[in-house]
């Protein structure tokens, strides 16, 4: 696997690839590598011919301070897990090399998308988002680039993002992987103590119960349900339940027949902030 720091020598690098008219599948992750990203890049290893995987902690995507500050790095281990895939190439540029001297963000329009769920609770996350993801796009020139969906909200507006900057790139989406209980696979799970990782796949449960109930119930049913279900729980905290229009992220009140929803969670488990989502039916 080559491994680069500098965006200039990627750039020549994969210049030489594009003459040859391969195609670059790109994985841009923030480290701490589990096997939801290991199966975004082997989804991206059958479909390019060479699969680019980023790892940057992007300061401008974190609006706690503590969060980015021990966000988990196994830098050496991510290198060997991406090395046992046959990754590529791995881009591990520094804050400098990205930002230079001035770590802000671009401000974007995603028309809404970035005012519902997360955007509630986590100011400029998505600006963050957008500006490192296209500064990264810029430099990589992605044919399909992988993204999970357990972040969909962050999916929606990538998508959007490269519909409003016209980028040229197919964003590939793949499915929530999961622990053998249900815990959505995060980075952040690394941080959980051991009796809110035992307490955590309470939040699967739930959400597939909703996936139940909405086949039957009223919206606000399941809404209070919910609410009390995390009411009396001594390990986790409910920041957020919504049931949101998949397209528009607008919270649903009432179920119509021509639309798609899913369920949307986040809750506080101590300190550790995870999120979670489901995808529901209406029969
Ligand atoms: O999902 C993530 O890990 C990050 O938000 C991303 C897309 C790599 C941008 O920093």
């Amino acid at each position: 696997m080559e491994i680069y720091t500098k965006k200039q020598a990627l750039k020549v690098y994969l210049s030489k690839i594009k003459t040859q008219n391969k195609s670059i599948g790109f994985v841009p992750t923030m480290g701490a590598l589990h096997k939801g990203h290991i199966s975004l890049i082997q989804k991206a290893k059958k479909n390019n011919a060479i699969v680019v995987a980023s790892i940057f902690v992007n300061p401008t995507q974190f609006n706690n301070k503590e969060d980015l500050e021990k966000y988990p790095k196994t830098l050496d281990k991510d290198i060997e897990l991406l090395k046992k895939v046959k990754c590529d190439v791995l881009f591990y540029p520094s804050v400098e090399e990205i930002y230079s001297n001035s770590v802000k963000s671009e401000s974007y329009d995603f028309d809404g998308l970035e005012y519902e769920m997360e955007g509630k609770f986590r100011h400029g996350h998505f600006n963050g988002v957008g500006t490192i993801v296209k500064t990264l796009f810029d430099i990589v020139k992605p044919n399909k680039a992988y993204f999970g969906e357990k972040d969909f909200q962050q999916l929606q507006i990538i998508k959007k993002l490269v519909k409003k900057e016209h980028l040229d790139v197919s964003i590939q989406s793949c499915e929530i992987y999961r622990e053998d209980d249900g815990l959505a696979m995060s980075s952040r799970n690394a941080r959980l103590t051991i009796e809110h990782r035992n307490a955590a796949p309470f939040i699967y449960k739930v959400l597939k119960e909703v996936k139940q109930k909405f086949k039957t119930e009223k919206i606000s049913v399941i809404n209070n349900w919910v609410t009390n279900e995390f009411k009396n729980h001594t390990n986790l905290e409910l920041e957020y339940f919504t049931i949101a229009d998949e397209k528009t992220l607008k919270t649903a009140e009432v179920k119509e027949n021509d639309k798609k929803y899913r369920a949307f969670i986040a809750v506080f488990a101590g300190k550790i902030r995870l999120i979670d989502n489901i995808k529901l039916k209406l029969s």
